[in-house]
């Protein structure tokens, strides 16, 4: 395997020893870097200064691990661990989530706060990971339903299919699921405040826009994109309060919860009675925003990926399906126990992540040198929901492989899929290919 994983944190200690690029006076490099061309810069850098380097952003350094044994000394050593495994201010978590109050933004990794929060989100992810399994899959398996019909029309009205916008209005839907039980009905007033939190989150989340906001926070209330972008987070969040805090905590039963929402209540509880509160009512709200932001971009990047990926490769479509229909059968639905029967989809998953890494801001490969595969992270702040994600990413790509087939579009030539070509690619929070049509076919159960 041919990759090196690039992770960059925020330090509050100045790295005085670590080599790296000198910059201008207060910007550093700031100013040479945007999101889509971190990447390659990165590497140039790493050519120059080796796999622990430091580069100055707008007055923050930033520390560049470039080989995973650089990575797992740095983030896992005992000594090291608890001044590595923190979080810097952002602009979006500062302004737009209450200080940096959920886990993924909070600030301080080995604290009591941020243990209590993944405690309660990875019992929220878990209650719909394995154990409520059944319950989980059932409401899972309608929205494919949905997917599928929406498919159906499409082939029927001869057009193309633009798979990442259908895949992002389904997982908005299996995110509404884990948090409360229920999808977002179509037609909703509301139904496009996933989006719309998301979109405007990842604007603010960009390292150069972030810095000159955190500088001047202002300049969010002046007339612009700023502006725009601003008020945009704000009304989509105030929906995602109105719906997932406000309206779920009304209906909420304590002991019988529906989905994340209820999880984080009934801990609030608990924690009432005990008289150590952890679960304020904002916490709970950052965490209910972040499993949004969270549970769509990655998803999202990775089948995006998935299907662009096997748009270039139809003889890994057939092979694919062919396995899939012999573990199956006709008209019942794949569930997660049939992922152990499967180790081709194991290995398109695994191939997918490590060809089109699905954070590169967080952790991210360039071709250099043979590593493990570990695209969740690593350490105290490695990803809670891997298993949630990857049953989610088996149910979704074993149900459209068995019964479509994807083929590239008529007149529009298929970008390739090489991830040193970044003009093929969006880089925001996630890398995800550039929108793409394919044509849909139903496949032939053999
Ligand atoms: C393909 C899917 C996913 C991938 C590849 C992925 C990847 C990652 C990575 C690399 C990190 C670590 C970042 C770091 O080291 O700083 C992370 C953290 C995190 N992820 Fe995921 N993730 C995925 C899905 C999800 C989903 C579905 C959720 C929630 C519903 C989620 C919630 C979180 C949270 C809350 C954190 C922060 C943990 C902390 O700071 O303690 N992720 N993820």
């Amino acid at each position: 395997m041919k990759a090196t994983y690039w992770i960059f944190k925020r330090s509050n200690y100045s790295v005085k020893k670590a080599p790296g690029p000198k910059g201008l006076p207060i910007v550093g490099k700031g100013l040479e870097f945007n999101s889509q061309n971190l990447l390659k810069k990165l590497n140039e850098l790493a050519n120059e200064y080796g796999d622990f380097f430091v580069v100055n952003m707008f007055g923050i350094d930033y520390l560049i691990l470039n080989s995973e044994k650089v990575m797992r000394e740095v983030i896992m050593d005992k000594h090291l661990k608890a001044f590595t495994n923190d979080r810097g201010p952002t602009f979006c978590g500062e302004y737009g989530h209450y200080g940096s109050q959920g886990t993924a933004f909070y600030k301080e990794g080995y604290s009591h706060v941020h243990n209590t929060m993944r405690k309660y989100m990875v019992k929220g992810l878990h209650f719909y990971g394995e154990d409520g399994i059944d319950m989980f899959e059932n409401k899972i398996f309608s929205e494919l339903g949905n997917l599928n019909e929406k498919m159906e029309k499409i082939r029927m009205r001869g057009d193309e299919a633009d798979m990442m916008a259908l895949l992002q209005r389904s997982l908005s839907n299996v995110v509404s699921i884990a948090l409360s039980g229920e999808v977002i009905p179509e037609g909703d007033e509301d139904e496009d405040m996933f989006w719309n939190f998301v979109d405007s989150n990842i604007y603010f989340m960009d390292n150069a826009r972030s810095a000159v906001l955190m500088f001047l926070p202002l300049l969010r209330f002046l007339p612009g994109t700023y502006k725009r972008n601003w008020q945009r987070l704000n009304d989509s969040k105030a929906k995602l309060i109105k719906h997932y805090f406000v309206a779920q905590k009304k209906t909420h039963i304590p002991g019988k919860p529906r989905g994340i929402c209820d999880v984080l209540f009934d801990a609030q509880e608990e924690e009432k009675a005990k008289g150590d509160v952890v679960l304020t009512d904002e916490r709970v709200i950052c965490n209910i925003m972040e499993t949004v932001i969270a549970g769509i971009t990655t998803t999202w990047s990775i089948l995006s990926s998935t299907i662009f990926l096997l748009l270039h490769h139809p003889e890994f479509q057939d092979r694919l399906a062919k396995a899939l229909q012999a573990i199956t059968k006709q008209g019942e639905a794949v569930r997660s126990g049939d992922k152990a029967k499967s180790p081709l989809m194991e290995a398109l998953e695994l191939e997918t992540h490590r060809l089109l890494l699905v954070t590169p801001m967080l952790l991210t490969r360039v071709s250099r040198k043979d590593v493990d595969w570990m695209p969740f992270g690593i350490g105290k702040r490695a990803c809670l929901a891997e298993p949630f994600a990857r049953a989610r990413y088996f149910l979704y790509v074993a149900t459209l492989l068995r019964n479509w087939s994807f083929c590239p579009p008529k007149d529009q030539p298929l970008r390739d899929y090489d991830p040193r070509h970044l003009e093929n690619f969006d880089i925001e929070l996630t890398l995800r290919p550039k929108p793409y049509l394919c044509r849909i076919e139903k496949r032939e159960w053999n």
